[in-house]
Order: C-alpha cells, then structure tokens, then sequence
C-alpha cells in the first residue's frame, strides 16, 4: 500500500534547495506519493518544472494560506496548514488502497528509514523528533511498551505533546473518522488533528524501536539577506542561472 507524505511549501529562495534535499531521501522510498501543497496563488513553474524532473509519484496542489492570518507576524500564523488540510482533501477523494500517512515539512531532515518505518502504522504511530525545543528532542514517554506521556520542551496541557515530524497515520483510520481535520492554529494543530480522531494514547504504535531512535530533525535553514533594488550587490546580475528565482 501506498505510503502518502503530504508537504506544504511556500515561494521563498530556498524553496527550490529544500525540496531538493527532501526529495533526495524521497528517492530512496519506494511505493510513495508525493503530496506537495504550495502556499500560492498559482502555481509556483520552478516546484512544478523540479518535480517532473525527478522520478517521484508525486501530485503538485496549491492552498494559498487565508487572507486573514497572512499579515501576522510569522511567528503567529498557521504555517503549512492551509496546505496539509488540502493534502487531507486529496487523500480523502484519491487514496483508495489504504497505506499511512506523514506531514513531512520541506525543511526538516528525514532518514529514509523512518519511511519504511511508517508503512506498518496501524492507527497512530509516533517517534522521536530532534532539534525540536531546547531540550533537543521530542518524544513519546515510554514505559512497559505504553506511552505514559510526552517529553517536549512546550506541553502546555496538550493531550499529544507531539512535533508535526513525530506522527504518522494510518490511511484507512483516517477515512474512518469523519471529522478528522486539522484547525488553523499556531502550536495545537497536531494535538487538535489527532484529537479530532478520537485517538487515545493506548492507539499510539511506537517506532524507531520503541522510540529510542532519532530518524527526524526539526532542523531550520537559516535565511540568506537578499539585495534589495538599488544595493550595490545588483550591479553584477547573471540572468542565465536559472536557480535564482
Ligand atoms: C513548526 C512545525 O513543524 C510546523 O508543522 C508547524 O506548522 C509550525 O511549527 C507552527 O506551529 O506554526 P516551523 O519549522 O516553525 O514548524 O515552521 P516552518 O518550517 O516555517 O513552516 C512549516 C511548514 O509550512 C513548512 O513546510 C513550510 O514550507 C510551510 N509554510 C511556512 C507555508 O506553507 N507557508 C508559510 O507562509 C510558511
Ligand atoms: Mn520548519
């Protein structure tokens, strides 16, 4: 069964670099579906053009964030989520032969191994995350095979104290649940997705060997200051390198 990994992305410089190294650890995955969800108006030609390059089934949507969050200040805005409830959407209508699920962000850092991992997801299944708060990592607290708790640098009376990166679930589960959404918010919309579900933590599937294994990061690439018209730094321009956009 398929194994569908849903990716919001948004236009900036590095867009094209970050979907270049997620799809180099795609290629290794076999049986996959590509979901990238573009935070545009339209759609963005270098994702599309970069995608039929690459030999990945993939399906290229776009779902521009709400108009009303759009002037916040980053920090606050629902980041990535107007594009995985449309990934959802696409599952919902399109994914007919079971399979999992996986909300893998455009900038974190996955082992392939975790992909392989996903595919036995039975409901819910969650694993360690790295670099995610400064404690460094975010996990499942286990004990006797069962989740107890989480161990997360921002709890914050969440039922699921998990990263985006740190859950899959399994595709037939999901269509079972007729409510399963998830909101537009900053911070719970993992907790809320899952909530909307009905799950409970005795649901919860442990990988990456009873998760004591790090297969994710939450790793951030550091944003390059650009020229802006009238910098000196413009007087060189070469407009045969197509990979500035
Ligand atoms: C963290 C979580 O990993 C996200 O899943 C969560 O949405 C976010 O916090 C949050 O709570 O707001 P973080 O690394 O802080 O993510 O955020 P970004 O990497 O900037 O954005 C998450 C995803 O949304 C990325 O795949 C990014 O490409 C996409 N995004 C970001 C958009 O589609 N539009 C934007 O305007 C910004
Ligand atoms: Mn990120």
């Amino acid at each position: 069964p398929p194994l569908y990994v849903i990716t919001p992305t948004y236009r900036r410089a590095e867009q094209i670099p970050e979907l270049t190294r997620l799809a180099q650890t795609l290629l290794l995955v076999d049986s996959l579906v590509w979901i990238v969800v573009d935070d545009a108006d339209e759609p963005t030609p270098a994702v599309v053009n970069y995608l039929q390059e690459r030999r990945i089934c993939h399906v290229y949507l776009i779902a521009r964030m709400p108009a009303k969050y759009r002037n916040r200040n980053s920090l606050h805005k629902p980041r990535g989520v107007a594009n995985r409830r449309k990934g959802l959407r696409w599952i919902k209508r399109h994914a007919k032969s079971g399979g999992s699920l996986y909300f893998a962000d455009d900038d974190n850092t996955y082992d392939s191994r975790i992909f392989e991992e996903i595919r036995r997801t039975k409901k819910v299944s969650m694993f360690p995350v790295g670099l995610v708060t400064s404690l460094g990592v975010s996990s499942p607290i286990v004990r006797h095979g069962r989740v107890t708790g989480f161990y997360d640098g921002w709890i914050a009376n969440r039922k699921f104290a998990v990263d985006m990166a740190g859950f899959a679930v399994n595709v037939n589960f999901f269509l079972s649940k007729p409510k399963a959404d998830m909101p537009f918010m900053v911070g719970r919309e993992e907790t809320k997705f899952l909530e909307s579900m009905d799950v409970t933590l005795d649901d919860i599937e442990l990988l990456a060997v009873n998760a004591t294994k790090i297969l994710v990061w939450h790793t951030r690439t550091k944003k390059n200051g650009r020229a802006k018209p009238g910098d000196k730094k413009l007087d060189y321009s070469n407009s045969n390198i197509d990979a500035l956009i």
